[in-house]
């Protein structure tokens, strides 16, 4: 029995959420999902979008699955996704990018993985309005978190049997704090001489994915430009209703899709479940659970090629829930 904490999120959170619960059930791997909430629609009850338990219930299981959380734009309160993964130190986000047969996309055999800094960057928050017409970001970027992402990338390469890990900066602009990142996935390639290694600017890496994303293979990138990349690699792919992703740290993983809480489809019951489905794939896969994850991951790949059974934005007319019980069945 794994115990695994359940943030149901908000938004269309609790309708995929729900799905993911039918297909994971129907794979048999006994789970004790511990089930608790945060966002802005429990600021009221706790005084906080983060309470204090959800932590707790993440430090003690050390895995944890989650729908999207909304972020207020512009003001407001400060992105709990955010403040969840420099908490409990979640430093890796990996975000695997993979052609599945029968989603509709302009390329056909892509197969990235993401691996975003997720600790630091201009995400850390440091911002300040310096007067009424003037605001800015400090870019904080560390050796020591840059290091810490590069091995990881390299390591999850070498245990995966990847060929190519390519850094991704715009270190002839931001000539020290890009610059320190680059020095640092150059100090880290040089312990891993069989895997090839190389260099762009995030310019260029946005055509080069554009034109020819068959040629790479494990991108390593600061937090911003991992979030935007992320996002353009989804498009790549057939889009966000199929892109998932994990936030890891040492020995503490929690497990969620690269898409937010896509307010226009709440309640409608019609978003694409799949982002969270493959998520729990890589959870699965986390707790030890391959055969299960193998099986989970096939049998989202045969609903979605046979058609039918997919919700709209894959071209079919089944509601979330119809789209998990397909899965369930192929299961
Ligand atoms: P979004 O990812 O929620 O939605 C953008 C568009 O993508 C949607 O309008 C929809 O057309 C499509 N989409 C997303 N998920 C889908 C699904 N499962 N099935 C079918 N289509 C899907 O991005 P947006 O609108 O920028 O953000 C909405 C809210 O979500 C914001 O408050 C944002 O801060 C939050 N957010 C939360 C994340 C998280 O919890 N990790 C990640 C990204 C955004």
């Amino acid at each position: 029995m794994h115990n695994i904490t359940l943030i149901p999120g908000d938004g269309i959170g609790p309708e995929i959420t729900e799905a993911m619960l039918v297909a994971v059930e129907a794979t048999g791997v006994r789970i004790n999902w511990e089930q608790v909430e945060a966002g802005a629609d429990v600021i009221d009850k706790y005084n906080t979008p983060l309470p204090e338990n959800v932590l707790e219930s993440i430090r003690k299981n050390k895995t944890a699955i989650k729908g999207p959380l909304t972020t207020p734009i512009g003001t407001g309160f400060r992105s709990v996704n955010v403040a969840l993964r420099k908490e409990l130190d979640l430093y890796a986000c990996l975000r695997p990018a993979k052609s599945i047969k029968g989603v509709k996309s302009r390329f056909e055999d892509i197969d990235i993985v993401i691996v975003r800094e997720n600790t630091e960057d201009l995400y850390a928050g440091i911002e300040r309005q310096i007067d009424a017409d003037t605001a800015e970001s400090v870019k904080r970027i560390t050796r020591g978190a840059s290091g810490r992402i590069a091995r990881f990338a390299f390591d999850y390469a070498v245990k995966e049997g990847r060929q190519k890990v390519t850094a991704v900066t715009k270190a002839n602009i931001c000539k020290f704090s890009d610059g320190l990142f680059l020095e640092a996935c150059r100090e880290i390639a040089q312990n891993y001489p069989q895997v090839e290694y190389n260099e762009r600017l995030i310019d260029n890496m946005c055509m080069q994915l554009v034109q020819k994303p068959e040629s790479y293979d494990v991108l390593v990138l600061p937090n911003m430009y991992g979030d935007i990349i992320s996002d353009l690699s989804a498009g790549l792919v057939g889009g966000l209703g199929v892109a998932p992703g994990g936030n890891i740290g040492d020995g503490i993983a929690l497990f969620e899709p690269v898409h937010g809480s896509a307010p226009k489809y709440k309640g409608l019951y019609k978003a694409n479940p799949t982002a969270l489905i493959l998520s729990a794939v890589m959870m699965l896969k986390h707790i030890g659970e391959a055969e299960a994850s193998i099986r989970l991951y096939k049998a989202v790949e045969e609903v979605i090629r046979e058609g039918g059974a997919t919700t709209c934005d894959l071209g079919g007319n089944a509601s979330t829930r119809q789209m998990a019980e397909a899965i369930a069945e192929k299961l």
